[in-house]
């Protein structure tokens, strides 16, 4: 949520900055801005909307000669979406860029306004900058110590000082980096992607740490010098690029079977390495969005394969309610980017319990990576698209090894091995029937409700493939458990509302289709998704039957593909949807 880039070099920062805020356009996109200084003077530049009217704008303005700079694209969390709004904020001699929320902001601002500061904004972040401002006499590190220990909430602050050739950054709850450039040439990234290009250099700031960058770098935490250790990322400097595919999302989609070869292969002949579930009593998946989807389908096979107890909730209410921890239990966190605010709050709530957690992550570096006591990650590489494919993807599927790990060793189960091997070319096969889904998309991509049915498994298939339309298409979309649809809710069903029936469980094929004739009769136009052919209906995809294991990573891309393809067919903005962001850092 939010980007922040910084800069400070021999080189002039506008292009580099700008560069990278294209780069985390995908983290937030309401509006943009960059601040440059050059000895005394400095310059800001706003904008509201994507990065490339920012650009446009300072295209038209004559700029500083400048070497060192920040620059922000945000996603309004406080006050609504204007150039007052956007950052940097400047406040005296403060000029700063934010990620996070301060939740004490109110109070802070009216402490602030008491002692004569003027507001220019309904910001957050204004109120951080004029307390940093407060305390600023020319020492910027004692500055921003004081101001951050009234601050209570999340933050990640580049600030440059109207007074100082030095570019200052720090964090709490939300990542920052420092990447190292060529002599003397440092940046400052909310996320590697924003400086690839530069460097794959870089430091991680930790919790409290304050960095001052001159020629130089030196980080502190409460007064004392922190020596750090310099990695180097393996993010491939075109990984960021779209490969000739007209957008992310359709790039992503097609990457699921390299992803899925790239993540399963180490386990193929050591499904022994994943942790083993068995010596716990009780599971908790805990995620948010498209991760806690994907939990709900681990939920069921941990359920059913290895009759494990499992609850699978979203992060948000988990963090607040009461939980249980009576029983041995494991909690398991799911996480694309690593940085979800409400899922870190659920590992660190388990963590004050003494409760285990394991993390199934992409982004290495991130802070569920870091912080939690186990990590299983996939291979996704950088996920750009705004809603996630490919890493859905990849959390299935090590949630279906994770419980054929523990079926295995308790119970005679069938042997998965050769599916793991061939579950890449099929999906490669499901992901070339392209015209299949676009017939479907064709069919659907002028309703303005659609719903999906399934039971179980297909329910929480369901769940996914109705909110990946609805997010990228902005069609109305339900997912409902087949079953609970005529306690009130088909009352909505009309003459040729698309249903989507997901059929793969065998078991309950049978009650789910009841549920399809009673839509049916309705006059709804019916879209069977199964793994075997099922006549009768308006359209179908057929899929090939896998193990139940495996079965939704089939199924899934199909999805996938339809939400794309009625996206475009709609003119959407696929790759940032509205009002989304691809890193929720905040509550
Ligand atoms: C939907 C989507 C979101 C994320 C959710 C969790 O397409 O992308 O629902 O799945 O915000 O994000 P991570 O996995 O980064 O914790």
């Amino acid at each position: 949520m939010c980007g922040i880039v910084g800069y400070r070099g021999e080189k002039q920062p506008k292009d580099i900055l700008v560069e990278g805020l294209k780069c985390l356009e995908y983290r937030g996109y309401d509006s943009a801005g960059i601040a440059l200084k050059e000895n005394d003077k400095l310059q800001i530049i706003k904008s509201v909307g994507k990065i490339l009217n920012l650009e446009e704008k300072i295209n038209k303005t004559k700029i500083l000669d400048s070497h060192m700079g920040i620059a922000h694209t945000r996603w309004a969390t406080h006050g609504e979406v204007n150039e007052d709004n956007a950052h940097p904020h400047m406040v005296g001699n403060t000029v700063l860029v934010h990620n996070g929320i301060i939740e004490n902001a109110n109070e802070l601002r009216k402490m602030l306004v008491e002692e004569g500061v003027v507001f220019n904004s309904e910001t957050d972040t204004e109120v951080a900058c004029a307390l940093i401002n407060k305390y600023y006499d020319g020492d910027a590190i004692k500055a921003i110590e004081k101001a951050t220990k009234e601050i209570v909430g999340s933050y990640a602050f580049a600030i440059m000082f109207t007074d100082s050739d030095k570019l200052y950054a720090t964090r709490k709850d939300s990542p920052l980096i420092i990447g190292y450039g060529e002599d003397k040439e440092f940046f400052i990234a909310s996320d590697i992607a924003a400086i690839i290009s530069y460097t794959n250099r870089y430091i991680l700031l930790e919790e409290g740490e304050i960095v001052e960058i001159s020629d130089d770098i030196k980080v502190v935490k409460k007064g004392k010098k922190v020596k750090k250790e310099v990695l180097i990322t393996d993010l491939e400097a075109d990984s960021k690029d779209k490969c000739g595919y007209p957008h992310y999302m359709l790039k992503e989609i097609m990457e699921e079977p390299v992803v899925l070869e790239k993540t399963l292969k180490p386990y193929i002949d050591d499904i022994d390495s994943l942790p083993d579930l068995t010596e716990y009593e009780e599971v908790h998946i805990v995620a948010c969005g498209s991760a806690m989807y994907a939990g709900m389908i681990g939920k069921t096979l941990l359920e059913e394969n290895s009759c494990i107890r499992v609850t699978c909730e979203i992060a948000s209410e988990y963090r607040y309610k009461k939980v249980f921890y009576d029983r041995k239990t494991l909690v398991i966190l799911i996480s694309q980017s690593g940085e979800t605010a409400d899922t870190i709050a659920a590992m660190r709530k388990a963590q004050q319990y003494d409760v285990d957690t394991l993390a199934i992550v992409n982004v290495k570096t991130s802070t569920i990576a870091r912080e939690s006591d186990r990590q299983i990650f996939i291979e996704a590489g950088p996920e750009i698209a705004v809603a996630t494919t490919k890493a859905y993807i990849l959390q299935v599927a090590i949630m279906a090894l994770l419980s054929y790990r523990v079926a295995y060793s308790r119970y005679e189960t069938e042997n998965i091995s050769n599916e793991i091997k061939i579950l890449p070319r099929l999906v490669k096969e499901v992901l070339d029937r392209r015209d299949d889904f676009l017939k479907i998309a064709k069919e659907i991509k002028d309703n303005e409700h659609v719903f999906f049915i399934g039971r179980k498994v297909d329910y929480a298939i369901s769940l996914e493939g109705s909110l990946k339309l609805k997010e990228v298409s902005y069609i109305h979309s339900e997912a409902y458990q087949a079953g609970e649809l005529k306690h009130g809710t088909i009352s909505l069903i009309d003459k040729d509302l698309p249903v989507f029936a997901i059929i793969t469980d065998s078991d309950i094929k049978d009650k789910t289709l009841s549920n399809l004739e009673e839509v049916k009769s309705r006059g709804a136009k019916t879209i069977v998704v199964s793994n075997e052919k099922i006549d009768g209906y308006d359209l179908e995809v057929v899929v090939p039957k896998l193990s139940s294991y495996f079965q939704p990573i089939l199924v899934v891309p199909c999805l996938q593909l339809i939400a794309y393809e009625v996206a475009r067919l709609r003119g959407c903005d696929i790759d940032k949807p509205k009002n989304l962001a691809k890193s929720v850092t905040v509550e």
